[in-house]
């Protein structure tokens, strides 16, 4: 049974992460999405909330869990007993630092990684980018699923702007 964790902030979950996600689920027996809840990172929506976003999101998925973790992933992965983090590279500018933290996660144990290329229609996505859009009154429903798009306008006090 192979069992693989796709980490990340989710701040909030986007169709590219859950493009990485559900080719994750394809590619392995059982996949553990692992949100990021490092307190120094406070993002805009709680652990808690961004949980609840991708449960949602990956109803779907019946080979999917969604759990959260503070300290280091090799910790979450050994807990969870999964040998395989799963990262997906949008493009080189990713790679640099991605490869950098799969080593150093590689040095302290044997789990290992496994870079996953972003499809095309998302390869500019990022949270940071869909709440810069958002917060400036933009509609996001292209970028991610509805109820996050909710979930945005409602924290944020904006709604979609027609333009
Ligand atoms: O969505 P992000 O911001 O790229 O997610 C980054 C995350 C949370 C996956 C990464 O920062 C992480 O793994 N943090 C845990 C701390 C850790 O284990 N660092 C690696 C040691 S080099």
């Amino acid at each position: 049974m192979r069992r693989a964790v796709c980490p990340g902030s989710f701040d909030p979950v986007t169709h590219g992460h859950l493009d990485i996600i559900g080719r994750a689920a394809t590619l392995f027996d059982e996949v553990v999405v692992a949100v990021g809840a490092n307190e120094s990172k406070k993002g805009l929506f709680s652990a808690e909330e961004r949980m609840d976003m991708i449960r949602v999101a990956v109803r779907h998925l019946p080979n999917v869990t969604v759990d959260s973790f503070a300290g280091l992933l090799v910790d979450f992965c050994e807990d969870h007993d999964a040998q395989v983090v799963v990262k997906g590279l949008r493009a080189v500018s990713d790679f640099d630092y991605e490869l950098q933290m799969a080593q150093m996660n590689g040095s302290l144990t044997s789990v290992d990684t496994v870079f996953v290329p972003t499809s095309p229609e998302w390869s500019y996505l990022a949270s940071s980018l869909v709440k810069e859009v958002a917060r400036g009154g933009r509609d996001v429903s292209g970028l991610v699923p509805p109820h996050v798009v909710t979930a945005l306008a409602e924290r944020l006090g904006t709604g979609p702007r027609v333009r």
